[in-house]
This record gives C-alpha cells, structure tokens and sequence, in this order.
C-alpha cells in the first residue's frame, strides 16, 4: 500500500494528511477536511460532489486526491454564509430551488461556473449546464429558476452601479 503526504487549501486553510494514493478527493476532502461534500453515487454521474479546484467546478469523486496536491480548493462551506449568502445562493432560496438539498451544492457550483461564463444565460443554456448534475426531488424547474433569478439580479446589478447592494437584494 503506498501512502504519501498531501497538503492542500481547503476553503482558505492548509490541511495536511497522510493518505492512500488511491484514496478520492471527496473522501480527503470529508475525511481530513471536515466538509461535508456529498457522494450521491458511485458512477460519476450525479454531481452532488462537486467543488471547485483553483476556481474550476470538478466532481471530486472523479479525482485523486494526489492530484490536488497543492492546489486550493472550495466546497459549498468555502461560498457564502448563512448570513451572507451568494446572489446564487439567495436566489435558490427565493425561488425554492431545493427540496432535501442533498443536489444543492452541486448545482450551486454549476451554476455559478454557467454565469461566470455566460452572464446572462437562457433557459436552454442553463438546462443544458445542469446535465451532469442530477436531482430526485424538485423536478428541475425551480432551479432553474433559481439560476435564472441570479443571473437578472446581478444583471441589475451591473446595470445600476450606484447601488449594487440593493439590486442583490
Ligand atoms: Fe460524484 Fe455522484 S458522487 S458524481
Ligand atoms: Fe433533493 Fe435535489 S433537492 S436531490
């Protein structure tokens, strides 16, 4: 069994351990980090694992976590705060965009790389960034809703810079 010292930024802070070279991100990232990253599968197929590495969105069940190595990344504890949450984040909320939740962090991460690429997306373009991501109970539409909300806040945004706080609202 080979094992070997990772470090790697976690949400900000540096975590250390000794693991398995086989062992998954999502299993580093639950086990030594203390997220609380999902796994709703074991096909690669779901989505509820996602997270962003060095800023881009990666299902962490399809990544050693050797391969992190070094590297910074973010879970859905690393985004907003419950008292702070992102333009994203309350849009879900708003538009009821989840139900048991277990999806939710995986779709936030989706969404939100589809609007850090396309600002002001259509429905066909957010449907079609959600395919690797799947939800058993909310049938979709609210989160798409969700993301679509988001999109036309900051939007707004962008478009009354004297008061952006407010368009976000
Ligand atoms: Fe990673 Fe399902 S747990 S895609
Ligand atoms: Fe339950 Fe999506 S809200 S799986």
């Amino acid at each position: 069994m080979i094992r070997q010292k990772l470090t790697l930024a976690v949400n900000g802070a540096p975590v250390s351990a000794e693991i398995e070279s086989r062992e998954l991100l999502v299993h580093f990232l639950r086990d030594h980090a203390g997220t609380g990253t999902h796994i709703g599968c074991d096909t690669s197929q779901c989505g509820a694992c996602t997270v962003q590495i060095d800023g881009k969105t990666a299902k962490s069940c399809t990544v050693l976590a050797v391969q992190a190595q070094g590297r910074t990344v973010t879970t859905i504890e690393g985004l907003g705060t419950p008292k702070s949450l992102t333009p994203l984040q309350q849009a879900f909320t708003e538009a009821h965009g989840l139900q048991c939740g277990f999806c939710t962090p995986g779709m936030i991460f989706a969404g939100q790389a589809l609007l850090d690429r396309v600002p002001n997306p259509t429905e066909e373009q957010v449907r079609e960034a959600l395919h690797g991501n799947l939800c058993r109970c909310t049938g979709y539409q609210n989160i798409v809703s969700a993301i679509l909300l988001a999109a036309s806040r900051v939007q707004q945004a962008a478009d009354s810079p004297a008061k952006p706080e407010e368009a976000l609202r």
